[in-house]
C-alpha cells in the first residue's frame, strides 16, 4: 500500500491548521477518495529538538539572526521526514503536513536568494499535493488580529506582502520543477474552503 503525502502552505492566517484538521477528519472516513485512510498529522518547524530551536527563535527567546534560518528549517525537515513522515508513508498512510518545503522557499527567500534556498531544499522528497490556501493579506491580518497570540516575525502586514510575493515565485519555480500544486481560494466559511481543499485531494487521492 502506498502512502501519500500533502503539504498545506499558505501565508500566516490563511487558515491551514483548520483545514490539515478538517481534512484529516474526512480522509478517515469510509467513502474516503482512495480510503478510508490512516491519517498522520504533522507540522514544520516539527515536534523535534531543531524545530524547538527554531520555535523559540521565532518566537525572540533565541538570538538566532535570519541567515541561519534556511539551514535550521533545512536540518529540521531532514529530521522531521526520518522520524515521522518517511515512516509513516511506508505504512501506507496519508500523511498531512501543516508547511514543508515551499515556506522555506517563500519565508527564507526575503533574507536570502531563493535559487539559494531552493538548493538547499533540492533533495527532500516532492508532496504528492501541495495544497496553497490563497487568501489576500489583509483578510490574514485580520484572522492573526482576532486570533490574539502573540506574533511571530513575520506576522505584520508588511512582512506578509512580502512573504505573498515570495511565495508566487517560489510556487512557479516548484512548478516549473514538476510539483503537482493546487491553488485553493481559502475565503468563507471553514466549510467552503474545506470542500474546495477536498475537490483538490480527491482528484490526487483517487
Ligand atoms: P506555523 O507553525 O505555521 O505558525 P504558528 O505559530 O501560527 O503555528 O509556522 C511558524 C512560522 O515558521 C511561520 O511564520 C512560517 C515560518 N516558516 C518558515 O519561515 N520557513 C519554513 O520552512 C517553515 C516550515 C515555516
Amino acid at each position: 500500500m502506498r502512502g501519500r503525502f500533502i503539504a498545506i502552505e499558505g501565508l500566516d492566517g490563511s487558515g491551514g491548521t483548520t483545514q490539515i484538521a478538517l481534512l484529516a477528519e474526512a480522509l478517515r472516513q469510509p467513502g474516503a477518495p482512495g480510503g478510508p485512510w490512516t491519517v498522520h498529522t504533522t507540522a514544520e518547524p516539527s515536534t523535534g529538538p531543531i524545530g524547538r530551536m527554531i520555535r523559540e527563535a521565532l518566537g525572540g527567546r533565541l538570538d538566532l539572526g535570519d541567515g541561519v534560518l534556511p539551514y535550521l528549517f533545512a536540518a529540521d525537515r531532514q529530521d522531521h521526514l526520518e522520524r515521522e513522515v518517511e515512516p509513516a508513508l511506508a505504512a501506507g498512510h496519508a500523511v498531512l503536513t501543516d508547511r514543508y518545503y515551499a515556506s522555506s522557499l517563500a519565508y527564507q527567500s526575503l533574507a536570502a536568494p531563493l535559487g539559494f534556498v531552493a538548493g538547499l531544499n533540492a533533495r527532500f522528497r516532492a508532496p504528492d499535493l501541495t495544497v496553497f490556501l490563497d487568501l489576500p493579506v489583509e483578510a490574514c491580518v485580520e484572522r492573526i488580529l482576532k486570533r490574539g497570540a502573540p506574533r511571530d516575525r513575520f506576522e505584520t502586514e508588511g512582512t506578509l506582502r512580502e512573504i505573498s510575493a515570495a511565495y508566487g515565485a517560489a510556487l512557479a519555480l516548484l512548478a516549473d520543477r514538476g510539483d503537482r500544486i493546487a491553488h485553493v481560494d481559502a475565503s468563507g466559511t471553514p466549510a467552503q474552503v474545506h470542500a474546495r481543499v477536498m475537490e483538490q485531494v480527491a482528484a490526487c487521492l483517487s
